[in-house]
């Protein structure tokens, strides 16, 4: 996108997605989360505390509708930040353990990050050991990636971090599972953290 027409179109959508019209094209896996994930953390009063890595613009309004939750964005790169949240973090998911004390958080909404920057296997390890550390027992982890060559580099047992986490049937939709676009290979994994 030229750099006015994607201004012009951000622009849109922060006015127009207030009153609830939507000018984004949205894939199935963006429906998914917006539609079976987002209402299911929000209709969970246990989930007060969600940390959500990596911003763009298409996910601007996100902070709106959790507006009365505890909700926090981390982004990578700066330029990012005027789409996060009022609780916004500048910095790479690996050093979410600098940020947040340990058994804290209530859920992370970790999608389209693995592949998509955070390419290096020690620093997805790394990642994924800090979100299970800064998680309560029982919390919600919830890991967005897309199963192709490209954006995934690894086979998906070499990502160790997440063997610590117990798989979560989520309710909406029976699986721990869900394969939400065949296009693009999306994938949802749904965890809990499990101490006891
Ligand atoms: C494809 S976008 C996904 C955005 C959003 N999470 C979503 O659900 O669509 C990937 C984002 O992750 C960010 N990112 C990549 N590596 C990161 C890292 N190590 N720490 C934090 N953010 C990172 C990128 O800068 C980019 O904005």
């Amino acid at each position: 996108m030229g750099s006015l027409i994607k201004r012009l179109r951000i622009g849109l959508h922060r006015n127009l997605i207030r009153f609830g019209i939507d000018v984004r094209k949205t894939r199935p896996d963006r429906k998914l989360l917006e539609q079976v994930v987002f209402p299911e953390i929000l209709r969970t009063p246990q989930y007060q505390h969600i940390l959500f890595v990596g911003c763009a613009w298409y996910t601007l309004h996100y902070p709106q509708l959790f507006h009365g939750r505890d909700f926090v964005t981390m982004e990578i790169h700066p330029d990012e930040a005027e789409y996060g949240a009022a609780n916004h973090i500048i910095d790479s998911c690996e050093n979410i353990a600098n940020h947040f004390q340990p058994n804290t958080l209530d859920a992370v909404v970790f999608n389209g990050v693995y592949g998509f920057g955070l390419n290096e296997l020690e620093a997805i390890n790394k990642t994924l050991a800090a979100i299970h550390q800064s998680l309560r027992d029982h919390a919600l982890f919830v890991f967005g990636w897309n199963d192709t060559p490209e954006t995934a580099p690894y086979r998906f047992e070499e990502l160790t971090g997440l063997n610590a986490f117990a798989p979560y049937v989520f309710p909406p939709i029976n699986t721990s599972i869900h394969e939400s676009d065949t296009k693009n290979r999306h994938r949802f994994h749904f965890y809990r953290k499990e101490i006891s």
